[in-house]
């Protein structure tokens, strides 16, 4: 499906205005689509009595239209209007759960047209409990149908900044509820017959259902190729970042924290603390972080330039720095939920973490796999369907960008701080100017940065080049100037030379010589800055990153000096700096304790 951008920029909407809130509201009811925020996900609206709204849902979300949409009220009377039958036990699933993360199935209405349930004679209904929601849905009036607001095929978001992403342009609104309590879909709940057939598992568990029903409740069963699914949206590719997943198996045994809680939904992160810990806590913990260190341990050995996202508790990573594999680490970003073994926290952050995972580019995600027969159950679903196989995309739908991260809604900024990257040659006249014009343009295409330390602290980067010999203020060399601005597309002849000074040094949170022998003489001069100084050959290699010949001998990254030789050298010596500097980017900025957000 074609998707076409309908508005310059979509708006934001800060869940606390009131007067946004009803813009939002009049807009829907005239036609328009608009993202919201629910306790599960953020959910796209649009008047589920328009079907020419409902349309737009679809062309916004690259969705195909077989799939059908589940009606979201602010107020149970609208029930009524939705749906023809109300059974006994979809009467015993509203009293009991609504509002709340649950959507009950029941046959529909003549009001509601078939573009909103893909010609099903059913309709899911579902009352959110978020505040926000509640207020907008009731400003609304109509029932609004809404699927989750992610493009086709992608976590769904749990936060306005991660709609944005998918969203900016293709629909009228996004309204910031902040992030979704749960964030994890409904459970959808088919409540047509007289037993309970649990079609997608989430918050209200099994267990919560069969005690409300007064009898067993079933799982939907695993589709037979051919057959028609219950829940159409079984059947497409979901949840599925850029990056491979794989799933880390929890220990047997071990016990989960949340799998039945439902309003216990604190998040007291406990940090391990491994000097005064027992003996069983150190090998509980042991027994969780081993699966994904030895699982990366296995990965870099097949490929020593993999780069690992863990998605996991604070023991797990925790665990990693008490190794001090400096290799391991460096090849490694993690997003800690809270404590490894909290599923709810883990529900709370997997779409999120996923997300923010793929934009660090890693190639692969090893993620906390958590069994159990409650919210683990939810949680499980999603996270294999996110591990499942790639390429099953539909012929027509859209092929999802590797997220790039665009600017945080509303308040997100509480601080900014800066970091500084140095590149050194003798001169400042020719490569450290390329290797400055190089990092530019991938701080200028990757960014915004927050720092490693918290996500909630921005970090603006920036890039200088000095020359160790070089006198200042001398323009650089034309040759080179030619080469950048024909590969890179930058025009650097206005830079002029700057030397190298203690100040700079001191200014710099990290220094790349692009040759060996510079690197050794700042360190000579300089012992006490040793360990932020490295050659690009050094670098790569404090990373890991070693590089082999035929012959299996290590081979440094060395770059020629093009200055006296023909342009083709030129060309030749700033493709290789930008394809050094593409491959260690990641690594430069994480070594300036700085990642991207
Ligand atoms: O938490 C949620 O349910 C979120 C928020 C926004 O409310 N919404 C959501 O919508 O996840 P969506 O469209 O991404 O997923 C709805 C699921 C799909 O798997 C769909 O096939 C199923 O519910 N569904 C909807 N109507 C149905 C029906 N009449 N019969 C069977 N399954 C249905
Ligand atoms: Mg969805």
């Amino acid at each position: 499906m074609e998707r076409e951008k309908i508005y310059d920029e979509t708006k934001l909407f800060n869940g606390s205005d009131k007067a946004g809130i009803k813009d939002c509201a009049k807009h829907l009811a005239d036609g328009e689509v608009v993202a919201f925020p629910t306790e599960t996900v953020y959910g796209l609206g649009a008047n589920a009595f328009d079907a020419g709204a409902v349309e737009k849902i679809f062309m916004a979300k690259g969705r195909p239209s077989d799939n059908p949409l589940i009606c979201h009220i602010g107020d149970k009377s609208q029930i009524e209007d939705i749906v023809s039958e109300i059974t006994p036990l979809a009467r015993k699933l509203i009293d009991a759960f609504m509002p709340g993360p649950i959507t009950v199935i029941m046959k529909k209405s003549d009001a509601i047209p078939a573009e909103v349930t893909a010609g099903l004679d059913t309709v899911g209904v579902r009352m959110p409990s978020d505040p926000v929601a509640n207020s907008f849905l009731k400003a609304c009036g109509v029932p609004v149908a809404a699927p989750s607001a992610n493009l086709s095929g992608t976590p769904s978001p749990t936060n306005a900044r991660a709609v944005m992403e998918d969203m900016d342009g293709y629909v009228y609104a996004v309204i910031d509820g902040g992030d979704s309590v749960f964030g994890l879909e409904s459970t959808v709940v088919d409540a047509t017959g007289e037993k309970p057939v649990i079609l997608r598992p989430g918050a209200v568990t099994k267990a919560d259902i069969e005690d409300c029903a007064n009898g067993a409740a079933a799982f939907a069963g695993t589709l037979e190729a051919g057959q028609t699914p219950k829940a159409p949206g079984m059947k497409y590719r979901h949840y599925a970042p850029f990056a491979n997943v794989e799933i880390m198996d929890m220990p047997k045994g071990a016990v989960l924290i949340g799998d039945e809680a439902d309003d216990a939904l604190v998040y007291e992160v406990k940090k391990p603390d491994f000097d005064t810990m027992s003996e069983d806590d150190r090998q509980a913990l042991v027994d969780i972080a081993s699966p994904f260190i030895h699982r990366e341990k296995e990965i870099l050995k097949s490929n020593p330039f993999a780069r690992i996202g863990v998605f996991a508790g604070v023991e797990v990573k925790a665990l990693y720095e008490k190794l001090g594999d400096k290799i391991l680490l460096a090849h490694t970003e993690f997003y800690e939920y809270g404590n490894a073994l909290d599923v709810r926290a883990a529900a709370h952050s997997l779409f999120e973490g996923l997300r923010h995972l793929d934009c660090q580019e890693v190639d692969t995600i090893l993620a906390q796999g958590l069994t159990g027969g409650g919210m683990a159950t939810a949680y499980m679903n999603r996270l294999t369907k996110a591990a499942g196989k790639k390429g099953e995309l539909l012929p027509d739908m859209p092929k999802p960008d590797r997220p790039s991260r665009g600017e945080l809604p509303l308040e997100a900024f509480k601080d900014t701080y800066t970091a500084q990257i140095l590149f050194v040659d003798d001169d400042n006249t020719c490569l450290s100017q390329a290797c400055e014009a190089v990092m530019t343009g991938l701080l200028e295409k990757n960014s915004p940065y927050d720092m490693l330390v918290s996500r909630d602290i921005g970090c603006e980067i920036y890039c200088e080049s000095a020359g160790i010999t070089a006198s200042d203020g001398i323009g650089p060399d034309q040759g080179i100037v030619k080469a950048v601005s024909e590969e890179l597309g930058r025009n650097i002849s206005h830079c002029r030379s700057t030397r190298t000074d203690p100040a700079l040094y001191d200014a710099s949170d990290l220094i790349i010589a692009v040759r060996d022998e510079h690197a050794f003489e700042i360190i000579r001069a300089f012992p006490q800055i040793k360990d932020k100084v490295f050659s690009l050959s050094s670098f790569a290699a404090s990373c890991g990153l070693v590089f082999k010949d035929g012959g299996g001998r290590l081979v440094s990254i060395s770059i020629p000096d093009p200055r006296g030789e023909n342009e083709a050298t030129y060309t030749h010596t700033v493709k290789a700096l930008k394809a050094w500097l593409e491959l260690l980017f990641p690594y430069l900025i994480k070594a300036m304790g700085a990642e991207r957000s």
